[in-house]
């Protein structure tokens, strides 16, 4: 049955593809990097020259895998298959009788990026295989230059081929990953086809049961990005502790060794100068100058920051700011913050969302949590959203919290799901740790204890302090309660937690399990960890306008305000608490949520899917307020 894929002649990818040896930046003082760490970072490639490849897309389900297997199962060479580089209409030109079972380039057409559920109804609940193909041409290709084809972000298991070579694979739906294509490439007609499978398996991460909805596709920007043949691969610039500003530098190339490297950053007359190793790294450091204005979220200030290395130049706006902690207080540039924040999936404003994050999306809604409920702190739960959000959040003023996947019951005894979630972590940090925004990484969210799952978690933990000894680590966990002396009462005492920076907990006394709602501010709650407490999420659902003044029914907007009255009176009696971010600032969908309010959505939202702010919304705005004011 297979016959017609015989016409096409394909050269194995390996010869031409090339192989990525970078490795990341590394201070001097940090530990060895586990080999999860990707073997290309391509820092900051949202500010290279390069040719956005985003817009519209052919795309074809394939429910049964049928373009990785044959009807026997047996695993097919995809080169000679959907990854070839026929164009069977001119195929077909040529020769009526040829014979083909698809053709990718007269497929129906999608926007890109965006989650497939958009494309038609009956993909609303798709999760599978997708076949995409893109044909291009190029005016990157240029001797002494290298292409990069760089995806910001695929859900979930994505396989690579352009012009009938197999370029790659990348497992995990939240974060960026890279192919050299350069000799690959050419300048007109590529033929570039993509396959992304979104189906969670009891091995991935997440799971396949999650609290929000698959969002499978090509999701975020897909780009080719051009440098000079060696060029600046990753940087890690910061403001340290002990008032130095550094910076670490790696290159990759021809001439990563014994190159001048320089870091700049004119508007502090500032230039670090040094020469690259044999492995192409450079660590650099200076006192910090007295006129130096540290980013906060009352005063983001950013710099313009460039590395030059060569025929390379990498700009980036970077702010300088420390974050640590002492006893239970989190302490930014010196001083003892709260954080007013709450949590956000990555999910546009509107009643028919795709995952599709512009600057406009992200903006509308940070600006919510800073203005509209004076906030100073967003939980980006449960996955790294888009590098546009973490951007924006530097601009705007905003302090983050940025996630793994490893959400609930992750398969904690499978190394290979480690291995996964730690090219994720690694992924993540590298990606963000020039945002001045993020503070915190976060491992995990709500997970079963157990021996497996507690050194997953802390090799995981381990992991981001490696990466990055600046930033906090902390994870949301679950607490047991009793009731003493007629009052709910909590201890928070996760093995866990003397791996983590900051203590975080998840509550919901008053909406799931059995207790009052009356008793709520009573709680006590008891650490004998001398670590700071964020109330990581607390919430209750309501469809926006469904009222119940007199009996404040749960699902109605005054059980949501009053929901919150109380749970933020308790809050008020924790001693050792810096910071909220309750469940949640948007309704979402969630396949699991199906109740007459909900239809397929999560109602916690403070505001509803379409930006109408619940009673629920001023409560928290009113507090908040209140509490900036006190500063
Ligand atoms: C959990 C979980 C969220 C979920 C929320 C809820 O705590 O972390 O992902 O949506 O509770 O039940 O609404």
């Amino acid at each position: 049955m297979r016959l017609a894929q015989i016409f096409v002649v394909a050269v194995t990818a390996a010869l031409l593809a090339t192989p990525a040896d970078a490795r990341p930046a590394r201070p001097a003082d940090a530990p060895a990097y586990s080999t999860t760490v990707p073997g290309t970072v391509l820092v900051n490639a949202d500010r290279r020259t390069g040719e956005s490849l985003s817009g519209p897309w052919h795309y074809s389900v394939d429910p049964y895998k049928d373009g990785m297997a044959d009807f026997h199962g047996k695993p097919l060479d995809v080169t000679h298959g959907r990854g070839s580089d026929v164009n069977v209409e001119a195929a077909m030109k040529a020769d009526p009788d040829v014979f083909f079972e698809y053709d990718l380039a007269r497929a129906p057409v999608g926007p890109v990026p965006s989650a497939w559920i958009a494309y038609s109804p009956e993909l609303r609940y798709y999760n599978g295989l997708m076949w995409y193909q893109k044909s291009f041409d190029t005016a990157l290709i240029k001797s002494g230059q290298r292409v990069f084809l760089r995806f910001a972000a695929a859900d979930y298991k994505t396989m690579v081929y352009l012009n009938g070579h197999r370029v790659g694979e990348h497992e995990g739906g939240f974060t960026p990953f890279s192919f050299d294509v350069t000799r690959l490439l050419r300048e007109k007609n590529n033929n570039l086809v993509v396959a992304v499978d979104s189906t969670r398996t009891p091995d991935s991460v997440p799971t396949q049961v999650t609290d929000w909805e698959t969002y499978g596709g090509l999701i975020r920007d897909v780009t080719l990005v051009a440098t000079p043949e060696t060029y600046v691969d990753d940087d890690f610039i910061r403001l340290t502790t002990d008032g130095l500003i550094k910076a670490d530098v790696a290159l990759d190339g021809p001439a990563k060794a014994g190159q001048v490297v320089e870091v700049s950053v004119p508007a502090l007359k500032l230039s670090l100068k040094g020469t690259t190793d044999a492995d192409g790294h450079v660590s650099l450091s200076t006192r910090a100058p007295k006129d130096l204005k540290r980013w906060s979220p009352d005063t983001p200030t950013l710099y313009e920051v460039s590395v030059k290395a060569g025929a390379d130049v990498l700009t980036d706006r970077i702010g300088f700011r420390t974050i640590e902690v002492k006893g239970t207080q989190i302490i930014l540039n010196g001083e003892p913050i709260f954080l007013r924040g709450i949590c956000l999936h990555e999910e546009e404003f509107g009643p028919n969302p795709s995952r599709r994050i512009t600057p406009e999306a992200s903006r509308a809604l940070l600006s919510e949590i800073k203005t509209g409920l004076h906030g100073n702190y967003v939980r980006l739960s449960h996955y790294p959203h888009s590098e546009i959000t973490t951007r924006m959040a530097d601009e705007m003023g905003l302090l983050v919290w940025s996630e793994v996947p490893v959400y609930w019951a992750v398969k904690f005894d499978n190394p290979d799901t480690l291995k996964v979630a730690q090219s994720m972590m690694a992924e993540n940090i590298l990606r963000d740790r020039n945002r001045a925004s993020v503070i915190i990484w976060s491992v995990a969210n709500e997970t079963p204890i157990s021996d497996a799952r507690n050194s997953f978690l802390t090799a995981l933990a381990r992991e981001a302090k490696a990466l990055d000894g600046t930033r906090l680590v902390s994870a949301a966990l679950l607490t047991g309660k009793k009731t003493v002396d007629g009052h709910i009462d909590i201890t928070i005492d996760d093995p866990l937690i003397p791996e983590l920076d900051v203590m975080a907990v998840n509550t919901y006394n008053g909406w799931y399990g059995n207790d009052k709602i009356a008793d709520v501010p009573a709680t006590v709650w008891h650490s004998s960890f001398n670590k700071p407490l964020i109330l990581s999420e607390f919430g209750a659902e309501t469809l926006y306008g469904v009222r119940d003044p007199v009996r404040e029914a749960r699902f109605t907007e005054d059980y949501q305000a009053k929901y919150y009255k109380n749970t933020l009176a308790m809050a008020d009696r924790i001693p050792f608490l810096a910071g909220l971010s309750p469940w949640i600032l948007k309704d979402f969908r969630s396949p699991r949520r199906q109740n007459i309010w909900q239809q397929g959505w999560n109602r916690k939202g403070v505001v509803s899917e379409n930006g109408e702010r619940k009673m629920a919304f001023f409560v928290l705005s009113d507090y908040y307020a209140k509490m900036a004011a006190k500063k």
